[in-house]
């Protein structure tokens, strides 16, 4: 039976104690109210010793001993990716709830066996897309969903990162020395799965798009690394709406990003600030000009980390059966990618 929290907290324990755990621990203390970190455990003892000097909380090496806490309500799983679902299985069979990193897994068949492993103990499984919560992304899927650009009929996703030669080994900050970034048997792939995969969750989501087919071509053309770091994908979606997707993590001298928009009526560029344009009739909004809307914040600031991890510890105190990011919603952003390479691979279009 899966448990609720105690005295208004989820207890979390932290599965893998990263890069990216730094940044989960701090959103985690941004809502004291309902999160609280009771364990770490990291196969790295240095780095779980660590977290628990910054935490306070019990520290382990094993993951099975984490989980047979008592006060341990969910677990945040923060590891390589193709530890995502032994890991989530563990959890669930042990009755916590999991918020997991993203992508799922490095396969559909862990995905399933995450998702039916959660299932069968009545424990919930989340995937952590923190752009659905930036404020920009909420403006957009509220001005599409009110009609303001029309009906959405392109998109561009585009990521151009310059990663140094350290990324490869050490991630941004060399908080952990790995070589799972660069295996594909490990990472699942390249700058697709890894950082494209947050641009394609948040768009299908707020555009409400599913995909229908796609064509892709990748490479690896100038980082010494099994994953590719060049993709450029061509979606057609079940609404007739065209995608247009690409990712370097080789683009050297200049990084760029963006996600545009496009509807019958108008387009959203959506960054800080967001930027939309529109034919229609929209309260709040200039029409036939661009509006420039400034929103709180900032790009992969802590807050919708912080929002994630807020919304799912009240999720689990409701008892509700679901949550925001379902395990289903992030199989189906792991399938789009893993679609991606097979089309790249075949040289030919992929049909969902
Ligand atoms: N949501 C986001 O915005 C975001 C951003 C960056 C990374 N990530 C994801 O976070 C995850 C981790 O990435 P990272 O950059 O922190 O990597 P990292 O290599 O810095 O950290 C991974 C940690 O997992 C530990 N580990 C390995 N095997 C383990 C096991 N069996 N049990 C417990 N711990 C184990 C390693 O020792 C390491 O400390 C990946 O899924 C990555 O894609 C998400």
């Amino acid at each position: 039976m899966a448990k609720t929290g105690k005295d208004g907290k989820v207890r979390f324990g932290l599965i893998g104690c990263g890069e990216i755990a730094m940044q989960s621990l701090q959103a985690l203390k941004l809502h004291p109210e309902v999160c609280q970190v009771s364990a770490v455990q990291d196969v790295n003892e240095p780095l779980a010793k660590d977290t628990g000097e910054k935490t306070g909380a019990a520290v382990f090496t094993d993951p099975a001993k984490l989980l047979e806490r008592d006060d341990v309500d969910a677990v945040v799983i923060s590891t390589p990716h193709f530890l995502h679902a032994p890991l989530t299985i563990q959890a669930a069979q042990a009755g916590k709830h999991v918020a997991c990193e993203k992508p799922i897994a490095c396969t559909l068949e862990q995905a399933d066996q995450m998702i039916a492993a959660c299932k069968s103990a009545s424990v919930l499984l989340t995937v952590n897309y923190i752009l659905r919560y930036d404020a920009p992304q909420k403006k957009a899927a509220d001005l599409i969903a009110q009609g303001a650009i029309g009906k959405v009929i392109r998109f561009q996703a585009h990521v151009a990162a310059d990663k140094p030669e350290s990324y490869w080994s050490g991630g941004y900050t060399g908080r952990n020395k790995s070589d799972w970034r660069q295996s594909k048997e490990k990472s699942g792939g390249g700058v697709l799965i890894m950082n494209l995969i947050h641009d394609i969750d948040r768009i299908h989501k707020i555009a409400g798009l599913a995909p229908a087919r796609l064509y892709a071509e990748y490479d690896t053309h100038s980082t010494p690394v099994e994953v590719e770091d060049n993709i450029s994908v061509t979606v057609r979606y079940t609404n007739g709406a065209i995608g247009s997707i690409d990712a370097m993590s080789c683009a050297r001298g200049k990084e760029s990003f963006g996600n545009r928009i496009y509807g019958t009526d108008g387009q959203i560029e959506l960054g800080w600030p967001l930027r939309v344009f529109t034919t229609r009739d929209v309260p709040g909004l200039k029409k036939n000009e661009w509006n420039t809307l400034e929103l709180p914040g900032k790009a992969w600031g802590p807050e919708p980390r912080g929002e994630f991890f807020e919304r799912f510890a009240r999720a689990i105190l409701k008892g509700d059966t679901a949550c925001d990011i379902s395990g289903e919603e992030a199989r189906a952003s792991l399938a789009f990618c893993l679609a991606a390479y097979e089309s790249a691979d075949k040289r030919a279009p992929v049909e969902f």
